[in-house]
């Protein structure tokens, strides 16, 4: 196959060093970005005079065609291209002939390869927010249902305080909001045009970038070539806020582990997402969560790697950002496959509210309420904190429940104590009094929900 550049070279490059510089095995996904950008690059070549017109018209039709023929899959890549753009540029000329060698007028592989990975990644964005959205949904569904439901809230994995458990998967919900909004910057960032940068200093040729811009749907066109050619900062953003979002879905997904635990017994996960040991019969494990979980370790490792390639190579393009691909791609598929799968995990886990009841009894975790109550008749709450205390280590010693006690044992502790204390005792009156807002009281969970699916319709 016919390289783009033989003329200064005699010597066959050695087989072993073209399989190390080729990138094609893993570029080929940005054919569709790539024929795009050429066919606005041809449009602008025809538009400026650059190329006579019938001759860009020419090279805009056989794109197309050749676009239409690898859709269909009537065509194949050539194996032995060098990268994608490559690939592209000689299937063109089988179709077109010798006009095809006038589409890289005034253009180099340099601002082209990092105009397709904008353009592929502004695609993704919108894919992944798609997802996260999905994701946001089942979490809103599953809350409505739950919204009555109480269990313990932890800190230190130890019983806090009790909680709803719409609350707790709210939680969820917005912090994969902030994903979003995350995805929706790093699109904001990256759709700005590089192509027109040249190899790195511009070009002679009168090219119109505006124009490619408008054409390619970039909001901008980047000011400096230099830094078109060898930033890519947008590429960081990106696995960064996928690096992220996995800590996110991570976080979720230990959870899931822990409370399909025999232990916990919190929540029973579907046969569907869930298989059985070669040697235990009994052993149903919860896979989808852990390798949601392990697999974050990519996400953040793709991330690490990329900054790692970036930081020590000078300007302007060097053959190292060809690493930026592979990492890129990795994060995509990973977060394509671990989003709906651990989305379709919790659409399917039963959640066993009577277990989450029955575990806060006798687990003090009304305390506070109780410290409250003694603050509210205006003892300091420092003081009111140290009488409890005494009041757990009490029950701790007599081996009694909190909620056992009654007014006679609590009035020793504080004449304050009155009837009305027992009442807040329990877990369900101790959730139901957490009224402030972002608060676990049901009908603050209810305003909580009615903001979470306003956020949900609007477009980001
Ligand atoms: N395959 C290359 C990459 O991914 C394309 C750009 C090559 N440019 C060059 N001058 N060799 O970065």
């Amino acid at each position: 196959m016919r390289k783009l550049w033989g003329g200064r070279f005699q010597g066959e490059t050695d087989a072993l060093i073209a399989q190390l510089n080729s990138s094609l095995p893993f570029d080929r996904r940005l054919w569709r970005q790539d024929i795009q950008g050429s066919i606005a690059h041809a449009t602008m070549l025809g538009a400026t005079g650059i190329l006579p017109q019938e001759e860009a018209m020419k090279i805009v039709e056989g794109l197309k065609a050749l676009e239409q023929e690898l859709a269909e899959g009537r065509v194949a890549l050539p194996e032995d291209a060098e990268d994608v753009h490559t690939a592209i540029e000689s299937l063109l000329y089988e179709r077109i002939g010798d006009v095809a060698g006038k589409l890289h007028t005034a253009r180099s592989r340099n601002d082209q390869v990092t105009t397709d990975l904008r353009l592929y990644l502004r695609d993704v964005c919108d894919r992944l927010t798609e997802e996260i959205r999905e994701f946001q949904q089942t979490l809103v569904a599953l809350a409505e249902r739950e919204i009555q439901t109480v269990l313990p809230g932890f800190t230190h994995l130890q019983h806090a305080q009790p909680i709803s458990l719409a609350h707790h998967l709210l939680a969820y919900f917005w912090m994969l909001d902030r994903d979003r909004e995350r995805l929706h910057d790093c699109r904001k960032r990256l759709n700005r045009l590089p192509l027109g940068a040249g190899a790195l200093a511009g070009t002679s040729f009168p090219i119109d970038r505006r124009r490619v811009a408008e054409l390619l749907g970039f909001d901008a066109v980047l000011p400096n070539s230099l830094d078109a050619v060898s930033d890519r900062d947008f590429a960081v953003e990106f696995l960064s806020a996928a690096a992220i979002l996995g800590m996110h879905l991570s976080r979720l997904a230990e959870e899931i582990i822990l409370w399909n635990s025999p232990e916990f017994g919190f929540v029973e996960l579907d046969d569907s997402v869930t298989t059985g040991s070669s040697i235990m019969p009994q052993k149903k494990n919860p896979d989808v969560a852990e390798l949601v979980r392990g697999k974050t370790g990519r996400l953040y490792g793709n991330l690490l790697a990329l900054l790692t390639v970036l930081k020590g190579i000078p300007l302007a393009y060097n053959k190292d950002l060809q690493e930026d691909k592979e990492l890129l791609f990795d994060t995509v598929d990973t977060l394509l496959l671990i989003l709906p799968a651990l989305r379709r995990t919790l659409q399917t886990a039963r959640f066993r509210a009577e277990r989450m009841e029955a575990v806060l009894e006798g687990d003090f975790s009304t305390a506070t309420d109780l410290a409250d109550y003694l603050a509210r008749r205006g003892m300091p709450f420092r003081e009111a904190h140290e009488i409890v205390g005494r009041i757990v280590r009490y029950c701790l010693e007599k081996g009694i429940k909190l909620e056992a006690l009654d007014v006679a044992t609590l009035k020793t502790f504080s004449p304050l104590f009155d009837s009305e204390v027992l009442a807040l005792l329990t877990p369900r009156a101790s959730m139901a009094s957490r009224t402030s807002e972002g608060g676990t009281a049901p009908d603050a969970v209810r305003a909580q929900l009615a903001y979470a699916k306003q956020k949900l319709a609007e477009p980001h």
